[in-house]
């Protein structure tokens, strides 16, 4: 399997002359952060040897090599979901082929349901904690030693310095911003309200189908995560019967895309 990695890895590499020390997950109608890269090259999935292929609505499925923030990164436009019925070594996938590209920090975004009573539709929040209530871990099954241990520790799985210097970012450029803990399961039904009553009492701030394992992935290798959600909906206890409609996620994802760009950009220069 690692030979499998190294060779996707190595195919990119072979028609590129740099190497990527940033990898990027754009998540649900943040595929637009994908134009402010200066793009150097780009595949389509399908043309990327052992890659996945995406079949989800609002994702085109590239990887993209190029500079953003005046570094070397590549970005995923599409991401793998589980509940597309893939196993969580393919979900993955382009996260151990990011770290044989030679990235030493992952950013990752997504489109989440706000459960924080605070929070409302259009914020952005910064991931501080996840709570991990996939079916199966990203790790499960024979771990490989060369990438990372058996039992990672995830105490700072979100990187504290990233998170900082996001924070003071939006400080800097009059940017709101919410933290909060991300609870990731497998979809694709949205939640009952009696489950978005549980994720918040389970200590969780918002909630959605993706993340948690690539960011498993990318801590167990020694990778800097850093994560921010959009909050498309929200569920309040009062009106959590209220409707969630795809289009709905798309819309709002994309209205705060601005923000989101500049926050993300900024970090990266940082780095
Ligand atoms: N639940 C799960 N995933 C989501 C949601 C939600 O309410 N909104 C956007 N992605």
């Amino acid at each position: 399997m690692l030979e499998k990695f190294k060779k996707t890895a190595d195919f990119i590499l072979n028609k590129i002359d740099f190497k990527p020390e940033v990898g990027i997950v754009l998540g649900s109608g943040l595929g637009g952060l994908g134009d402010k890269i200066n793009i150097k090259q780009s595949f389509d999935y399908k043309d990327i040897p052992n890659f996945p292929v995406s079949t989800v609505e609002g994702h085109s499925g590239k990887l993209i090599l190029g500079e953003l923030g005046g570094k070397k990164v590549v970005a995923m436009q599409g991401r793998f979901h589980y509940y597309e019925g893939y196993d969580m070594n393919i979900v993955t996938y382009p996260i151990r082929v990011m770290k044989f590209l030679g990235i030493k920090n992952l950013i990752v975004s997504n489109a989440a349901g706000g459960l924080n009573p605070k929070f409302k539709v259009g914020d952005m929040m910064i991931i501080t904690d996840h709570i991990n209530f996939f079916p199966r871990n990203a790790l499960f099954g024979k771990n490989y030693d060369e990438l990372g241990p058996r039992f990672p520790d995830m105490s700072k799985t979100y990187n504290p310095e990233l998170i900082k210097k996001a924070r003071d970012i939006a400080e800097k450029n009059n940017i709101k911003i919410q933290s909060g803990v991300y609870i990731g399961s497998s979809g694709p039904t949205l939640e009952t309200p009696a489950e978005y009553k549980m994720f918040r009492v389970f200590g969780a701030d918002a909630t959605g189908m993706s993340t948690v394992p690539e960011v498993i992935i990318a801590h167990h290798m020694g990778i800097k995560c850093f994560g921010m959600s959009i909050i498309t909906n929200v569920s309040e206890p009062e009106d959590a019967e209220q409707e969630t409609t795809h289009d709905e996620v798309q819309n709002v994802a994309g209205q705060v895309e601005p923000n989101m760009t500049l926050i993300i950009k900024e970090l990266i220069r940082s780095m």
